[in-house]
């Protein structure tokens, strides 16, 4: 029995926030975020009031109405996020409340950039052992809720938004997550955090003042790592399985720079056209970057096709997923 994603829902809040808007805010330029980062837009929730949890309420019901599934077949959802509504309870419970979801039991994953693969696995695991039927996995991020809008290094990076994928199992074993390829390496702690409002540093004034409350990320290194990382452990599952360029239909990576995506597809031996990209409407959405992507190019895949998912985040985390898409457009 594999497990299989079963339908894609999403939400994208309405507010653009343009590399012009940026440059009036920091000492930065469209041509700079272009060429460095490959990001001409990005989302934004401007709200006070909402969070994590509007989004991925939104993006639950716009999946039910797609599929048609009823919202009492539900028996778990995992939401993985690094910016929950509050530190507790886990957004997965709010969205609950939220869709009026009444038969599931959940929790939040935070595993960086890398938590859709990370939870997806999860997910499967549950699924392929029998223990869950029906599992709605949500990826929602407010990453301007923890970006530094004084930071020019780190603030034409990130946007927001919120996917929703339904996992079931399927007697096809042709067909859902095929193979993972998982790390986690504690080093990266001091390259990219967000250091208050945990139990190590509660807020302060001091904290406060010192916007210890937002993402501290150093670029170069954190850079370094992710090319690596990203297309060692690609690579790693190519030759596992013994697939060739030709093999892959498409290579879905995380959404954080443009150049590291080119290295990953070089290393692959992937020709542009086989790798999948909207970094420029979405910046870095954190864990729901593959799934934005999925969510957006959705009627492209064909059942049967073979993706790699690959990504590379704080922690750090890292890892690929050998998938294989489970149904022809709708
Ligand atoms: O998703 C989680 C994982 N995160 C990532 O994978 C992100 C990895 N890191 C990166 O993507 C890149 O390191 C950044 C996009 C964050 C930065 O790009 P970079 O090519 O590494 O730039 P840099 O930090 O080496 O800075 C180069 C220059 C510096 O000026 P000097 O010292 O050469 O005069 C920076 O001050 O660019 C300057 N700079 C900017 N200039 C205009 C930095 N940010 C900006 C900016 N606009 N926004």
């Amino acid at each position: 029995m594999k497990a299989v994603i079963k339908g894609i829902g999403g939400y994208i809040p309405e507010y653009i926030l343009t590399n012009q808007e940026l440059s009036t805010m920091v000492d930065t330029t469209d041509e700079w975020i272009m060429t460095r980062i490959g990001v001409k837009e990005r989302r934004i929730l401007k709200e006070d009031g909402l969070g994590t949890s509007y989004m991925g309420t939104l993006a639950v019901e716009n999946l039910l109405n797609k599929t048609g599934v009823s919202k009492d077949e539900i028996d778990m959802l995992i939401c993985a996020t690094v910016t929950p509504d509050m530190l507790f309870p886990a957004t997965a419970n709010i969205i609950c409340d939220k869709v009026g979801i009444k038969n599931a039991w959940g929790y939040d994953i935070n595993a960086g950039c890398s938590g859709f693969i990370f939870s997806l696995t999860t997910a499967a695991s549950f699924i392929e052992t029998g223990r869950a039927k029906k599992i709605i996995l949500v990826t929602g991020e407010r990453m301007s809720s923890i970006t530094n809008y004084q930071d020019r290094t780190t603030c034409p990076l990130f946007g927001d938004g919120a996917v929703a994928m339904l996992i079931e199992a399927t007697e096809d074993s042709s067909v859902g997550l095929m193979d993972e390829i998982l790390h986690v390496d504690g080093v990266g702690r001091q390259y990219l955090f967000q250091k208050a409002g945990g139990s190590m540093y509660p807020p302060t004034e001091e904290t406060i003042r010192n916007r210890e409350h937002y993402i501290y990320q150093d670029g170069q290194v954190v850079f370094k790592y992710a090319v690596s990382r990203m297309a060692d452990v690609s690579v790693e599952m190519m030759e596992r399985h013994n697939l060739k360029a030709s093999d892959i239909a498409y290579l879905i990576p995380h959404q954080a720079n443009l150049r590291i995506i080119d290295a990953t597809a070089k290393r692959m031996g992937l020709k542009k056209d086989k790798v999948l990209i909207n970094i420029e409407k979405f910046g870095n959405t954190a864990g729901t970057s593959i799934p934005l992507v999925l969510w957006e190019f959705e009627k492209k895949f064909k059942k049967g096709d073979t993706l790699i998912l690959s990504a590379f985040g704080a922690g750090f985390t890292w890892g690929a997923l050998y998938y294989k898409w489970g149904y022809d457009p709708v």
